[in-house]
């Protein structure tokens, strides 16, 4: 059967050629389509950003305002979607629901799995997921609450209608906040791809199947979801808020990090790639400052014993060695903890950022006609022996 590399974790190999995203993980560079992430996050907007992602180049102002509409006009959901909902427990992790109502997309639109689409479908399908994603999202999260859902509202950008839909209730106005609109805003443009990173390669693989782009997503968010992939979020949170009910030590915390015997690890550190600093980080924690500034959360314990931490780690010959830095997970949670966002809708947030991203690698992969993936392995178990009959084993 020829000869097989073994490389555990994909370390070292590269399984496509793509146009999309440039990372540099040694000098700290991201850049989508040649654009450097520090302007975009700095002078963009997040569908401006996904259409550059997806499309491949800045939008003109006609282009990015028909893209907008498109997207806008189909905000809404089926019913029959709305009456899935009813059918899980309102405990379920929102991002359960999420990846599984994204894979339900297919059943509505059965044709969105033809192998064989053309351009004007394929871009349909792709409106029809960035338009329809926030609304399951938000409804995740009020299902949970046992809030009643709220509709999107047509009149509002990409970003305020998220925050309607999560936060408006019928009886009180939520009151949008363009400090927390442009904080989303940066937010969701810095996670909108990051090449061929889990749950990237996660919808490459399941879409060289010629899998529908709908279900290809629906497996990423699932892969998104993992602890060690965009669950770290959510897990950053609750460690800094285990830290603050221990008594605020981070020491502690940082001796159990390097203890071997522990499998404690300080979330929101290190990184596959980024060796030197993750370039997201740095503007994310500016962010961070700014927005709990605005927010009057500047004394947050949270942020105090972020801080603290950061600080101590960077100074840990453990940490310096193994070129442990802060990840752009550390500080994204803080954010949306001041925006409101509860911690379990951490991830999905996530996704709402990185879905652009899943969208132009499933589409170049279709575009480039990319085999089907299918890697090798080595095999280590028995040798061949045979079949033992039930009553005569030991
Ligand atoms: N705390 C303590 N030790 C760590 C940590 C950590 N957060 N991360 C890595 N190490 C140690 C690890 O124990 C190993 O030590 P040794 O060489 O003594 O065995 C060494 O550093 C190398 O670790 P690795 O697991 O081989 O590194 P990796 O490239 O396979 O893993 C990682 C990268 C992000 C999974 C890992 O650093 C980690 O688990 N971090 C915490 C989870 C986290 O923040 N994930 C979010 C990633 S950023 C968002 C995204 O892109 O999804």
């Amino acid at each position: 059967t020829g000869y097989v590399t073994l490389d555990s974790g994909y370390k070292n190999t590269g399984a496509t050629k793509s146009a999309i995203t440039f990372l540099d993980g040694e000098e700290g560079i991201l850049r989508y389509r040649g654009y450097p992430i520090e302007q975009l996050a700095e002078k963009s907007s997040f569908l401006e950003v996904a259409y550059l992602l997806i499309y491949g180049a800045l939008p003109t102002e006609a282009q990015l305002k028909d893209f907008s509409s498109q997207i806008t006009k189909h905000t809404l959901v089926h019913e029959d979607v709305r009456k899935i909902f009813d059918g899980f427990p309102s405990a379920a992790h929102p991002m359960a629901i999420l990846s599984s109502l994204i894979c339900a997309l297919t059943a509505f639109y059965p044709e969105s799995v033809s192998p064989d689409l053309s351009k004007e479908e394929i871009d349909l399908n792709v409106i029809r997921l960035m338009a329809k994603l926030p609304t399951i999202a938000a409804w995740t999260y009020k299902n949970q609450m046992g809030h009643p859902l709220n509709y999107p509202r047509n009149d509002m950008d990409y970003c305020s209608n998220f925050l309607h839909m999560m936060f408006s209730f019928p009886t009180e106005k939520y009151e949008l906040n363009p400090v927390v609109v442009s904080a989303l805003n940066k937010l969701l443009i810095l996670h909108a791809d990051h090449e061929q990173n889990c749950s990237t390669s996660t919808v490459r693989l399941v879409g060289s199947a010629n899998a529908s782009l709908y279900g290809s997503v629906s497996a990423g968010i699932n892969a998104l979801w993992g602890p060690l992939h965009g669950g770290a979020n959510q897990e950053v949170v609750e460690m800094l808020e285990a830290i603050e009910r221990d008594g605020g030590d981070t020491s502690k915390f940082i001796a159990k990090a390097k203890d071997k015997n522990d499998s404690f690890r300080l979330m929101g550190f290190g990184h596959r790639v980024y060796k030197n600093f993750d370039p997201r980080a740095t503007i994310i924690k500016k962010a961070a400052d700014e927005v709990l500034t605005a927010l009057g959360l500047q004394d947050s314990p949270l942020l105090k014993i972020a801080k603290e931490l950061e600080q101590a780690a960077l100074t840990d010959e453990y940490f310096i060695q193994r070129k442990l830095y802060p990840n752009v997970d550390f500080y994204s949670g803080i954010i949306y903890k001041a925006l409101g966002i509860p911690t379990e809708m951490f991830t999905v947030m996530f996704a709402l950022g990185r879905l652009p991203g899943w969208i132009a690698q499933w589409k170049e992969m279709r575009e480039n006609k990319e085999p089907i993936g299918r890697p090798r392995q080595i095999y280590v178990g028995e040798k061949e022996r045979n079949y033992v009959p039930i009553n005569e084993r030991a």
